[in-house]
């Protein structure tokens, strides 16, 4: 295994140090960061972060390896910067036995690029109507934490109850979807001035909060992990904030594009926009940032969402919702203004905590898995769909120029990205 020597990075509290990469971990850091026979890597205006973790990643395999493999979506991964990403379950067949997580699990593996760690469904084929297998998908060699019916909200409360007394034997996580499926029938995009004037069928900001609200008292009533998969208005970070201040044990997470986009895109009717839950007003926006910096959201995830062509580049109404977010995340973050100590809190440190990843999510220091990222924060890129490695095209920010580029990912010592593309 190659000794890596990195020169002049700068770690997040600004000062510039070396970082000596040995046998998988962070065997030195500092001046006495001297390796004999180490390839020297000048990180001189780089900035290191703990290898970012996603949340929330649709890799699409089995079922769907026309749009992402686990093997694409994690090279797409480890371009972002990312070390870990969170398989969600609505492949086909769906991840709801422990035969189909631990396929993921040994894809990932193979692959070779980021820990893939597989999220289980809540119900069998997302159906709403049983509980899936959650103790053997626990139990199974893929030790699934987390729970989640994404794409699809476990809308039955009394399925929801025993879901969240399921997982609190092992200190599992159920991640819900909010979305009360009986007020968004037929749904196209956000409820409001622009769908009226549009002709567009809405999905009212009610249908998310009332789910979160049940949800928050419900974890409450059990005693659980509660986690809220994309939350997208203002009203739900009321909802979270007083959840959270009444002890709630309740986390949430925000994408990037509704941190950066509104649903005046949606005026393009190019289904590019179309997500679920749907772009917001700009008022959302703003309280979807101020609550990531306040803490009341707790993490940015990128519900990478590939769709093949034929699924996205239809008739608005026909397409499917989800949008690429992996190759992006961290630029769209930057753009909106977070810190380089912000994206190491929101992309990485507590998505690793939340996701019990205890390998990732560390700031080098001696001893620590060598899961780290390195960003040019000077470099600006246009973002070109064709160039991006997920096999997908489908993303919003085509054309757009971002700030701040990866340079290098390391997964356990070894690098996955070098010179900002990927080694396999
Ligand atoms: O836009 C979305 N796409 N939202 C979801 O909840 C599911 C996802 C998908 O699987 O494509
Ligand atoms: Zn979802």
């Amino acid at each position: 295994m190659t000794t890596y020597l990195i020169k002049g990075a700068a770690i997040v509290d600004g000062s510039a140090t070396d970082l000596l990469i040995r046998d998988g971990v962070v065997a030195a850091v500092g001046r006495d960061a001297t390796g004999r026979g180490a390839e020297v890597i000048d990180a001189d205006g780089l900035v290191a972060l703990p290898g970012l973790v996603d949340l929330h990643t649709h890799l699409r395999e089995p079922g769907r390896e026309d749009a992402e493999t686990v093997e694409s979506g994690s090279r797409a991964a480890a371009l972002g910067g990312y070390t870990a990403v969170c398989a969600m379950a609505n492949t086909d067949p769906v991840a709801d036995t422990a035969g189909v997580v631990e396929q993921v699990y040994r894809l990932g593996r193979a692959a070779g690029l980021v820990d893939v760690q597989p999220i289980g469904a809540v119900t069998v084929g997302l159906a709403g109507e049983r509980l899936a297998e959650l103790g053997a998908m626990a139990t199974s060699a893929a030790r699934v934490r987390i729970f989640s019916d994404d794409g699809h909200c476990v809308a039955d409360p009394r399925l929801m109850r025993r879901a969240l007394e399921y997982v609190k034997a092992f200190d599992g996580i159920v991640a819900q979807h909010a979305e009360e499926p009986r007020l968004t029938v037929g749904a196209q995009m956000h409820e409001g001035d622009v769908s009226a004037r549009l002709g567009l069928t809405g999905w009212p900001a009610v249908a998310e909060e009332a789910i979160i609200a049940r949800d928050a008292l419900l974890a409450e009533h059990v005693g659980s992990r509660l986690h809220i998969c994309h939350v997208s208005t203002a009203g739900s970070v009321e909802i979270l904030r007083w959840a959270k201040q009444r002890g709630i044990r309740v986390t949430a997470e925000v994408t990037p594009h509704h941190l950066l986009l509104t649903d005046t895109r949606a005026e393009s009717y190019d289904p590019v926009f179309k997500v679920n839950p749907p772009l917001r007003p700009s008022a959302d926006v703003a309280a979807l940032r101020a609550a990531l910096a306040e803490g009341v959201i707790d993490v940015v995830a990128t519900d990478h969402a590939p769709h093949a062509v034929e699924d996205k580049e239809c008739e608005w109404g026909y397409a499917r919702p989800g949008m690429l977010g992996l190759e992006t995340a961290l630029s769209v973050v930057r753009s909106v203004g977070l810190s380089w100590d912000a994206i190491a809190t929101r992309l990485s440190r507590v998505p690793a905590r939340i996701g019990g990843l205890t390998e990732h999510g560390q700031d080098p220091a001696p001893g620590v898995p060598a899961n780290l990222t390195l960003v040019d924060p000077a470099a600006t890129w246009t973002v070109d769909p064709a160039a991006l490695a997920s096999r997908s095209r489908n993303t919003p920010y085509a054309g757009m120029t971002l700030p701040a580029r990866v340079v290098a990912t390391f997964l356990r010592g070894s690098p996955t990205v070098l010179d900002g593309k990927a080694v396999r």
